[in-house]
């Protein structure tokens, strides 16, 4: 029976700025949401491409000597951050990842899962500029759809003044294909967790790349990576 996900139904034309996601609601299933935390490092691995974010970015910042101090906003339930700091130590360079999220659920699951060389702030970008915290690099993953347009200009203003060196911010390029594709592969988890109804949601709110240049501020470069990613770019001079 024909669902109201189904692709052949979804306008892509446009972004959905108007769906919610499951787990930003304050009331949702804490098992459901923890179960989807749980299930983000898979997700994340097979779609997020944070192995060519580090080999074509952080890497060449990265040294044996010198620890490099990297923030990831909005961690969620930490996965990426604990990847980039096994991918460095594999290389024998030295970073040090704070992951943030301000909400207590990410954070607590986080938490539980500690990491030489991870950190875990229950803290908001605003949070961290208000306390006068910098960082060499700041990325996230899958945060800049998630936000309206208040929120966002708040992050990507925060995120210059916490990065002296670089800031990525990595996102889904909205397309049916990207759809049609994550409907079918996620049809397994689709009781389990909230990863499959918010992924195809999350598809909906995301950008396409002449959207993003659109609304991006003056300084960022948009980085379109196949398949299906965007990359928010600022470099800055080193201001250490
Ligand atoms: C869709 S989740 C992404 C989680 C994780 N990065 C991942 O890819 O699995 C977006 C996260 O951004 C966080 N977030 C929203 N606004 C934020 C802000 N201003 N600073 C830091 N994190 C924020 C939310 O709490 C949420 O956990």
């Amino acid at each position: 029976m024909a669902s109201p996900t189904d692709p052949g139904r979804i306008d892509l034309g446009r972004r959905d700025e108007a769906l919610l996601e499951l787990m930003d609601d304050p009331d949702c299933d804490l098992g459901l949401l923890q179960r989807t935390y749980g299930v983000f490092p898979l997700v994340n691995g097979v779609v997020a491409g944070w192995g060519r974010v580090y080999r074509e970015r952080l890497r060449p910042l990265l040294s044996a000597e010198c620890e490099t101090r990297l923030l990831d906003l909005g961690s969620g339930g930490g996965d990426v951050a604990r990847g980039l700091v096994r991918r460095a130590a594999r290389d024998g360079l030295r970073l040090h990842v704070t992951a943030a999220d301000p909400d207590g659920r990410a954070h607590d699951w986080a938490s539980a899962r500690p990491a030489p060389g991870v950190d875990y702030r229950r803290a908001s970008s605003g949070d961290l500029v208000a306390a006068g915290e910098t960082f060499d690099v700041v990325v996230s993953n899958h945060v800049l759809h998630h936000l309206d347009r208040a929120a966002r200009d708040a992050v990507l203003a925060d995120s210059e003044l916490l990065a002296r060196r670089l800031v990525v911010h990595s996102d889904i390029r909205r397309a049916r294909a990207a759809y049609a594709a994550y409907w079918l592969g996620t049809l397994p988890l689709a009781r389990r967790s909230f990863v499959r109804t918010d992924g195809l949601r999350s598809i909906r709110r995301s950008f396409s790349a002449d959207e993003l240049r659109a609304v991006a501020p003056a300084g960022w470069q948009v980085v379109p990576r196949e398949p299906f990613r965007l990359w928010l770019v600022r470099e800055s001079g080193d201001r250490r």
